[in-house]
């Protein structure tokens, strides 16, 4: 029988050594671990499922190829990059015959996971956009993957009539987690999910502990956000209008002091700013942003346009978004300078507001409290209980919450050698 991929015979050949190559470089960055992802990415023709781009664009082991955009031009569907995608298949450590739920359609993640699976095992893909959901079944059975089941729906439910799952996959990003996920799952089932807490997104694996959700691994990524009822949105807090906005997720504050005040932000902007410097060095940032983002009661990614930092306004590292502790009309943010005759950076604060030199001090401390005690720990601890749970009954942390879930993250101490 003639199929799709025989059609593409006259690639076939190029496709495969770009696969090849892509499989050897997933390995180098430490992507792929194991045999089983590396046989799957080696083995699934990534290109039918990127019509129309050219090959090396399908086979480039960290770019997303977009596949529909919103009004305003903002992706909102990708084939996601193969590094995160192998990253996150070996978080799941899925085994043939498993029972697996991806929420997020592109189909080539589908296939991989198809691989891994094998024949005994079921693969379920949902999507909320019927436009994915066609062009996902389309791909997969170009790619001869019909065995996966394609289903138009907001996975807010997760997909009752499939259910139970050993493993969850959710390949958009997701601000919460509601029950049916975890409800559907088997006893020793995994979700994996780019979990944003306090607007820091990484993709978690959690396992059912009792009543609620215990982290085993996490890693930073970046996807395109959720839709349908699950989609939250942080509040911008404008402080130069659209050029210099103070991202704000989630409000621990019930104290009006720790509020986040834009009027009293928006003029601390313009006081002049106090520098401090930490002897810290500036390395494994996204760890010491995650424990700055847990450690700030009052707490947001202060961003900025090119137009500001090249004015000398804001800082460079806000480009990205940069954590940002604020207390009361002021705050203070990180920022880095070289450390001579080295090719390292030592850590430092820009604060601003009334109570710069307290803000900018207490900002220091955290950069020193993590140097001294975390540096070299075993990370931070995500745990999800169901929403209400009462305070006195959690572990210490930061308590974040969401609409079906208190989320706590703790951060142990290194083991003592
Ligand atoms: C990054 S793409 C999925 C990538 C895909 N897994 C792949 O093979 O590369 C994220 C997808 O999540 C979908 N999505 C967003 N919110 C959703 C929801 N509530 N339920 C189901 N799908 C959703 C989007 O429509 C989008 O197609």
């Amino acid at each position: 029988m003639t199929t799709a991929r025989d059609i593409n015979f006259d690639v076939a050949p190029q496709a495969e050594e770009l696969r090849e190559a892509m499989v050897a470089e997933l390995r180098d960055l430490g992507a792929i671990q194991s045999e089983q992802v590396a046989a799957a990415i080696g083995t699934v023709p990534r290109h039918l499922f990127a019509p129309g781009k050219p090959l090396e664009k399908a086979y480039a082991a960290n770019s997303a190829v977009v596949t529909k955009r919103d009004e305003n031009g903002v992706a909102i569907s990708s084939l996601s990059a193969t590094h995160i995608q192998a990253v996150m298949l070996e978080q799941a450590q899925i085994e043939p015959g498993m029972r697996v739920l991806e929420i997020g359609s592109g189909g080539y993640n589908a296939a991989l996971i198809a691989e891994l699976v094998g024949t005994a095992g079921q693969v379920t893909s949902v999507d909320i956009d019927s436009d994915i959901v066609t062009r996902a079944k389309e791909c997969l059975a170009a790619a001869d993957y019909d065995q996966v089941n394609v289903v138009l729906a907001d996975a807010e439910n997760g997909v009752p009539d499939r259910a139970p799952f050993d493993r969850v996959i959710v390949t958009a990003g997701a601000w919460d987690i509601p029950p049916a996920w975890s409800d559907q799952l088997t006893e020793h089932g995994r979700i994996i999910v780019p979990f944003r807490m306090r607007g820091l997104t990484r993709t978690v694996v959690f396992e059912r502990v009792g009543d609620h959700l215990v982290s085993r691994d996490y890693r930073l990524c970046g996807f395109v956000p959720m839709q349908g009822s699950g989609a939250h949105s942080e509040r911008r807090v404008p402080l130069d209008g659209d050029e210099v906005v103070l991202r704000v997720d989630e409000e621990l504050a019930v104290d009006e002091e720790l509020a986040v005040d834009a009027g009293r932000l928006q003029e601390a902007l313009l006081m002049p700013r106090v520098m401090r410097w930490s002897g810290v060095e500036f390395d494994q940032v996204d760890e010491l942003d995650f424990w700055i983002g847990t450690h700030a009661p009052a707490f947001g990614l202060l961003t900025a346009q090119d137009g500001p930092i090249e004015r000398g306004l804001v800082g460079p590292s806000a480009k990205r978004g940069v954590p940002t502790l604020v207390r009361g009309g002021s705050f203070a943010y990180r920022t880095k300078r070289p450390i001579e005759g080295t090719e390292t950076f030592e850590t430092g604060v820009y604060a601003h507001g009334p109570e710069a030199e307290a803000v900018a001090k207490e900002y220091v401390e955290l950069l020193r409290t993590w140097d001294r005690d975390h540096r070299r720990g075993p990370g931070a601890r995500i745990e999800a209980y169901p929403a209400g749970t009462p305070i006195s009954i959690l572990p210490q942390g930061c308590v974040v919450d969401k609409q079906h879930t208190r989320v706590v993250i703790s951060w142990p101490r290194p083991q003592a050698s």
